[in-house]
């Protein structure tokens, strides 16, 4: 038996619409009373007390999109060390993309993450499934399999499933289980060696561009299909205005279209790439001015729902070899409530409710989870949320092994300072 009481905090719930100052009482894994003062009678005498005033206290922040290298790129993250960025960051569930080493495409794997999480990771774990065997591209995995043992959705993420037929058909599977598929959504025929956004600097910087069509023409031909077989389509990473465009219509058109933002493609612009510096590479890439704007008064205007990271912890040699020769990905997990808060709710377009929605109800919404709710009676997955520190990001401080970000030196306002996964202090500032 353990008990958390936390005092004193804007208790900020999405499900409820709550939005009040009030005590959390936690009593083993759950939240057990949300009242304006709970007393010390009320509570046991090894109750642990968390002073929360002038914080936020919300929902733990669920993570769809996550890649966590483990098994065979443990040099870059392992389960634990992602985990722990994870708490850092106010997220208690997590999401790992299948493109390990081997990739999460059968039960067995997806049981091992499964099972070895519960052991190694402080936070939850809830493992993607790979379309197709070994992220080829040819043949459906066993997709009734893994979601008897444990996959949350299934993605090629890295990649597009450019096989339309081979497409189609995981997806009536994934619609028959109840999973969504989350897309990631690039024409590989299209990229041509475009390491960057197809544009000026591009030129300048004397490398090969990635066109918005890359990303539009999947988007668009992921839509229809999801159309036609009735699955629920996340669409991961959003970065252009026509993505935003269209999942408008989708969802005016009453399909279970949702649409993500990662806060780079939120913050940044191809315009802040100052040089040959890895750090600003991932896929799909910086974008323009217009497409950022477009992102942000989506995420505004309900069109984008879910803010993930795609945390892509790569090693500092891999980041170190320039745009031409370095992987795509940044690393996300530890910087993502800050960001989100600084750029969108200090901005102007997201309430904390809404940050709150889009950060932990939402995504559970999509994977269709009793969770991203602070009420009596449910899981304590809690972030404590303090939006008055100020602080640089400096990516020494990560604990993820990740250290490639580019926002080092970059001054935010609002900081997590603990996170409760499951009834357990799992990071404290
Ligand atoms: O930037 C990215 N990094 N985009 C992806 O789609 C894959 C990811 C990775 O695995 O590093
Ligand atoms: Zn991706
Ligand atoms: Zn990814």
């Amino acid at each position: 038996m353990s008990e958390i009481l936390i005092k004193g905090g804007r208790v900020i719930d999405p499900a409820t619409k709550m939005d009040e100052i009030k005590d959390v009482l936690i009593k083993d894994d759950k939240v057990l009373k949300i009242d304006k003062d709970i007393n010390k009678d009320e509570i046991s005498l090894d109750c642990q007390v968390i002073d929360a005033k002038g914080s936020f206290v919300m929902p733990g922040f669920i993570d769809l999109h996550v890649h966590l290298r483990d098994p065979g790129f443990t040099y870059k993250e392992t389960i634990t060390t992602g985990a722990n960025a994870a708490a850092r960051g106010g997220v208690t569930t997590i999401c790992p993309m299948p493109n390990t080493k081997p990739s999460t495409d059968n039960p067995q794997i997806v049981k091992e993450i499964v099972d070895r999480a519960k052991s190694e990771a402080c936070v939850n774990v809830l493992p993607v499934g790979a379309v197709t065997i070994g992220q080829i591209g040819k043949e459906v995995t066993d997709i009734k399999g893994m979601v008897e043992s444990g996959i949350c959705a299934i993605s090629e993420d890295g990649k597009s499933v450019m096989d339309s037929n081979v497409y189609r058909e995981a997806m009536k599977i994934a619609k028959e289980c109840g999973i969504p598929v989350m897309a990631h959504c690039e024409d590989i025929n299209l990229v041509a060696g475009g390491v960057m956004n197809l544009d000026d600097n591009a030129k300048k910087l004397g490398l090969k561009g990635i066109s918005n069509a890359v990303e539009d023409i999947i988007t668009a031909r992921d839509i229809l299909l999801a159309k036609e077989t009735g699955v629920t389509l996340h669409l991961c990473h959003c970065s252009t205005k026509d993505s935003v465009r269209m999942i408008k219509e989708a969802k005016e058109d009453g399909l279970p279209v949702t649409g993500e933002v990662c806060p780079h493609h939120f913050i940044l612009s191809t315009k802040d790439i100052p040089c040959d510096d890895a750090n600003y590479k991932m896929n799909p890439p910086l974008r323009s001015e217009e497409d950022v704007i477009a992102l942000k008064e989506g995420l505004r205007d309900g069109i984008m729902d879910v803010i993930s990271t795609d945390h892509a912890p790569h090693s500092e040699e891999e980041k170190s070899r320039g745009f031409e020769k370095a992987p795509f990905g940044i690393v996300g997990l530890e910087t993502s409530a800050s960001l989100t808060y600084t750029e969108l709710v200090l901005g102007g377009y997201l309430t904390p409710m809404q940050m709150a929605e889009k950060m932990s109800y939402n995504p559970a919404k999509v994977l269709g989870i009793d969770k991203g709710t602070i009420k009596e009676g449910s899981i304590a997955d809690v972030v404590i949320f303090n939006p008055e520190i100020e602080y640089v990001i400096n990516p020494n401080d990560f604990v993820s092994m990740g250290k490639n970000t580019p926002f080092t030196g970059k001054k935010v306002t609002g900081k997590v300072v603990c996170t409760i996964c499951g009834g357990k202090v799992v990071y404290k500032d």
